[in-house]
C-alpha cells in the first residue's frame, strides 16, 4: 500500500485544486494530468513506447475503432459465431504475428486441434472405435479386437467402419464433433453451464483413448508445441494428469514414463526450433478424487519434482468448481508439503465461478492464496473478493485470464462485461491463456489475446498493454531466474523484429 500513498496524495491535492477552480471550467492542464495519471495505472500504463511502437500503436487504435463501430462486434458475440469474423480482422492478423511469450494455462487433453486428431491419429492402423449408449465415443489402439467394457461392448476397426460408411468427410466431421465443443449453434446445444460442462467432461474421456496411446502421445506433444510456435508463442506450462499410456499389446506405462516422454519430446523440439524456449508440466488431478487420493497425488508430485526438477513446475486441481469439492475440503492433502518441509508450488484454478457468492467454493480464491498459490487459474470471481484481490496484487500472484473459456463455459456472454476489465484498468498482475484450445476451436493464444485486447480492454488497451501481457507471461512463469532472463532476451529479439516489420 506504501506505493499508493504518494499517488493518493497527488490525487487529493489535485482534486482540492480543482475544487478551487470550480467557479468556472476546471483547468484543462489539470484535467490532462488526472487522465494521464489514471491511464498510468492500467495494464501497460508504465510502458514507454519507442517511436516505431507509437506508430504501430496508432495504427492498432485506428483498426480497433473500425472494428468497434462495425454492426457485429466479435467480443459481443459467442466465440463460435465470432470466430469467422475474428479470422478476417486486421487486428487479429497483427496479434498472430506478435510474439506473445508463454502459454501458462493449457490442459494436455486439449492441446492439439481436433482436425489433426481425426485426420492423422484415427487413420493409424489398429485404431478401434466404439459408441456408448449415451452417444459418446471411445477409441482404443489394439492388436486384437478389444474386450467389451462396462461402457462399451461393440468395438470395431475404425478403418473398416469408415470404408463401409463411404462418406469419409461426413464421418470424419462427426468424429470431430465428439472431440470438441465447437458448434454452429452454441446457445441451442449448450443452454446452461450444466449442459456444457457435461459435454466438456465427455470430450476428455473420448479423446483419452487416442492421446494416451504411447506412440501417439509423442507426436501429440510435438504437434502441440508446433501449433504454439506457429502462433508465435515460445514457452508452455501444461496442466497434465500424466495419465498412464498404453502400447498396442496392452502394456501400460507409469506417470514417470509419460513425464520422461514429455521431456524428450520437448528437448527434441527445442533442438529443431532454437527460437522455442521450452515447456514444463503442472501435475493436475481432478477435484472429484477423495482426500486420501489427493494426498497420494501430492506425494507423487513431490517425488516427480525431485526426479524431474527441470520439468515439473508444481501442482493443481482441475474440474468444475461449482458443485465440486473446494480447496479447503482438501486441506489435509494440500498442507502435506509444508508439513514435510518441502516446497511444492501450487497453481490453483480458483474462482472460475459466477454468481455463488458465499458458498465454500466461492472461498477458493482466498484459500488458494492461503496455500501460497503461485498463480490463480481464471480468478473470474476475484472482483467480488477485495481482500483476495489485494493479496494477489501485493504478492504478485498473477491471474491467468482465459476469456474464451469463460465465455464458452457460460460465465459471461458479452466479453465487454468480463470482470477482468477492472483488473486490467488497475494493472493487476495478469497473463492471457487459452485453457482448452481444441475444445473451443482455437489454436495458440491469438484468439484469446484478441478478446482481451479488443473486448475486455476496450479502446484503452494499447500496444503497451499487449507488451506488458507478453512480458508478464515470462515474468510470472515458473522458470528459474536465469531462464526467465534468457526468455526475456529471446522475446525482445522477436519483438524488435515484429516492430521493425511494421514500421
Ligand atoms: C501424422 O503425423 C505424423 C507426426 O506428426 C507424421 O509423421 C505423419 O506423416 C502424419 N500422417 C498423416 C497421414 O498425416
Ligand atoms: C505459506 O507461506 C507462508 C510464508 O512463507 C508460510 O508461513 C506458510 O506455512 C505457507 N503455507 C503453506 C500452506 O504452505
Ligand atoms: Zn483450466
Amino acid at each position: 500500500m506504501a506505493v499508493q500513498t504518494p499517488r493518493a496524495l497527488v490525487s487529493c491535492a489535485s482534486l482540492l485544486w480543482l475544487a478551487r477552480a470550480a467557479g468556472g471550467i476546471p483547468f484543462p492542464a489539470q484535467r490532462d494530468l488526472l487522465m494521464r495519471q489514471e491511464v498510468s495505472r492500467q495494464m501497460g500504463g508504465g510502458v514507454t513506447l519507442t517511436a516505431a511502437e507509437q506508430k504501430l500503436d496508432a495504427d492498432l487504435r485506428r483498426l480497433k475503432e473500425r472494428e468497434m463501430s462495425a454492426a457485429r462486434f466479435p467480443p459481443a458475440l459467442h466465440f463460435f459465431k465470432a470466430r469467422p469474423l475474428i479470422q478476417q480482422s486486421p487486428v487479429f492478423k497483427l496479434l498472430q504475428k506478435m510474439p506473445k511469450g508463454a502459454a501458462l494455462h493449457v490442459h494436455t487433453s486439449s492441446l492439439v486441434g481436433v482436425e489433426w486428431l481425426v485426420k492423422n491419429v484415427t487413420y493409424r492402423p489398429h485404431c478401434h472405435i466404439c459408441f456408448t449408449w449415451d452417444n459418446s465415443v471411445r477409441f482404443l489402439f489394439s492388436e486384437r479386437r478389444p474386450f467389451p467394457r462396462w461402457d462399451c461392448f461393440y468395438w470395431q476397426l475404425l478403418g473398416t467402419l469408415r470404408a463401409r460408411i463411404g462418406d469419409t468427410s461426413g464421418f470424419d466431421n462427426s468424429l470431430m464433433q465428439h472431440l470438441t465443443l465447437f458448434t454452429e449453434d452454441p446457445d441451442g446445444e449448450y443452454p446452461s453451464q450444466e449442459v456444457v460442462w457435461e459435454k466438456f467432461e465427455k470430450v476428455f474421456i473420448a479423446a483419452a483413448g487416442l492421446i494416451t496411446h504411447a506412440p501417439v502421445l509423442r507426436d501429440y506433444f510435438y504437434r502441440g508445441l508446433e501449433e504454439l510456435l506457429q502462433d508465435n508463442v515460445m514457452y508452455l506450462e501444461l496442466r497434465s494428469g500424466l495419465s498412464k499410456t498404453y502400447e498396442l499389446d496392452g502394456t501400460v506405462h507409469d506417470t514417470a514414463w509419460t513425464l520422461r516422454t514429455f521431456q524428450e519430446v520437448t528437448r527434441k523440439f527445442v533442438s529443431d526450433h532454437p527460437d522455442f524456449l521450452g515447456a514444463r508440466v503442472i501435475f493436475s488431478v481432478h477435484r472429484a478424487l477423495s482426500v486420501s487420493e489427493v494426498k497420494a497425488a501430492v506425494k507423487e508430485a513431490i517425488q516427480l519434482q525431485t526426479d524431474f526438477p527441470d520439468v515439473v513446475a508444481g501442482f493443481d486441481m482441475v474440474g468444475r468448481e461449482d458443485g465440486g469439492r473446494s480447496l479447503w475440503f482438501f486441506r489435509d492433502a494440500l498442507s502435506l508439503p509444508a508439513e514435510l518441509g518441502v516446497t511444492l508450488p501450487y497453481f490453483f484454478h480458483a474462482g472460475e465461478t459466477g454468481d455463488d457468492d458465499g458458498t465454500d467454493v466461492d472461498q477458493n480464491v482466498l484459500d488458494a492464496l492461503l496455500f501460497n498459490t503461485t498463480r490463480i487459474g481464471h480468478g473470474y470471481a476475484l472482483a467480488h473478493h477485495p481482500l483476495a484481490k489485494e493479496l494477489s496484487r501485493k504478492r504478485n500472484v498473477a491471474v491467468e485470464l482465459c476469456p474464451i473459456s469463460n465465455q464458452v463455459l457460460r460465465l459471461v456472454s458479452d466479453l465487454r462485461n468480463h470482470p477482468a476489465a477492472v483488473l486490467m484498468s488497475e494493472g493487476h498482475p495478469m497473463v492471457i491463456s487459452s485453457d482448452d484450445p481444441s475444445l473451443f476451436g482455437t489454436t495458440g493464444l491469438s484468439y484469446d489475446f484478441y478478446e482481451a485486447f479488443v473486448g475486455i480492454g476496450g479502446l484503452k488497451a494499447n500496444l503497451g498493454t499487449l507488451k506488458e501481457l507478453a512480458l508478464n507471461s515470462i515474468r510470472f512463469s515458473s522458470l528459474p531466474p536465469h531462464l526467465k532472463d534468457k526468455g526475456l532476451v529471446m522475446w525482445q529479439k522477436k519483438w524488435d523484429a515484429f516492430i521493425f516489420h511494421h514500421s
